[in-house]
C-alpha cells in the first residue's frame, strides 16, 4: 500500500514497488480520460515514464482507456535528430507509448528536432497556444532538478526555446547512445512558464540518485538554480515516488523535521 504526505502545496505519494508506481500513475491518466476523453496531456520521455506507457497501452488493449479525442504535448526533443532517429524522443514516444494506443497521429506533438530550432521553438509555442491549456503534465526530473530540458538558471517565466543541456545531463543520458560524443548538446524544450501553465502536475521520480533533487524540489528555496522549485508555485502538483526516490523527504517527515532547507 503507498503512503501519502500532504507537504506544502505538493501531494506526494510514495508506491511500495515498481508495479504499484506504475499503477499508481496510470490512475491519473484513466481519472482524467474518463472525466475528459479530449483531455490534453504533457508527456515527459527518459526510463522514469517507461513503466507507465506499458501500462498505458496494456490498459488501451483490455479496452480499459481510449485517447482517441485526447491529445499530446511532449516536453521536448533533441535538436538535430530527426524523428527516425532511434535516439530521438519522436521515435521514444512511438516505441513506448504511440504505436500501441488509439491516439492519432495528428494530435501527438513534440519540437521538430530538424531546421532552424529558434524557428521550431516558436511553431511549438503557437500549437500550445492553439490547443493548450495542457490538463495533466507529466514530468519526470534529472538529477540536477532540471524538468524537460530546463536546466538550471533556466527562468521561471520562459516559453518554448532551444536549450544547452549541461555536461551532467550530458552524462546522465550517454547510457541510451552508443557513446558521450553522439549526446546532443541542444534540445528544444517547453519552458518552466508552459509548464506552469498546465491544470495539473504530475511528477514521477524513481530512485536514489532522484533523491537530492526531490528534497530540494519540494523543501528547497524556491529557486532557478533548482528548475523543479517552481512546481512550489502551482497550485496542483501530485509527485509520485518510489521509497529511493522519496527517501530524504520521508526522513524529515517521519523525524518531525520542518520541510524547509535551506
Ligand atoms: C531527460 C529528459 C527529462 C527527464 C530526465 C530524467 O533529460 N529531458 O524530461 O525527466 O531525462 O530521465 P530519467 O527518467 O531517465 O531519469
Amino acid at each position: 500500500m503507498s503512503t501519502e504526505y500532504r507537504i506544502g502545496n505538493f501531494k506526494v505519494v510514495v508506491a511500495d514497488d515498481e508495479a504499484e508506481f506504475d499503477r499508481l500513475a496510470a490512475d491519473e491518466v484513466t481519472r482524467l480520460l474518463q472525466q475528459k476523453p479530449e483531455a490534453v496531456l504533457g508527456l515527459p520521455t527518459g526510463s522514469t515514464p517507461v513503466g507507465l506507457y506499458a501500462e498505458l497501452r496494456k490498459r488501451y488493449r483490455e479496452g480499459r482507456i481510449s485517447l482517441r479525442a485526447a491529445t499530446s504535448f511532449n516536453l521536448d526533443e533533441y535538436v538535430g535528430l530527426a524523428p527516425e532517429h532511434p535516439q530521438s524522443y519522436h521515435a521514444f514516444m512511438q516505441e513506448h507509448l504511440f504505436g500501441g494506443i488509439d491516439l492519432p497521429k495528428e494530435r501527438t506533438f513534440l519540437p521538430e528536432g530538424i531546421g532552424d530550432p529558434q524557428l521550431a521553438a516558436a511553431r511549438y509555442e503557437e500549437l500550445l497556444a492553439k490547443y493548450g491549456p495542457i490538463d495533466l503534465m507529466i514530468l519526470g526530473i534529472g538529477r540536477n532538478g532540471h524538468i524537460g530540458f530546463n536546466e538550471p538558471g533556466t527562468s521561471f517565466k520562459s516559453g518554448v526555446h532551444p536549450a544547452m543541456l549541461t555536461q551532467s545531463t550530458i552524462k546522465a543520458n550517454a547510457r541510451f547512445f552508443a557513446s558521450e560524443d553522439e549526446v546532443p548538446k541542444q534540445a528544444i524544450t517547453m519552458g518552466i512558464g508552459n509548464i506552469l501553465a498546465a491544470r495539473r502536475i504530475m511528477l514521477l521520480a524513481k530512485g536514489a540518485s532522484k533523491a537530492q533533487a526531490i528534497r530540494a524540489t519540494v523543501c528547497g528555496e524556491m529557486s532557478e538554480q533548482v528548475p523543479a522549485s517552481a512546481l512550489q508555485s502551482h497550485p496542483d502538483v501530485l509527485l509520485i515516488l518510489d521509497r529511493e526516490a522519496a527517501a530524504l523527504l520521508v526522513a524529515d517527515q517521519e523525524a518531525g523535521a520542518s520541510c524547509r532547507i535551506g
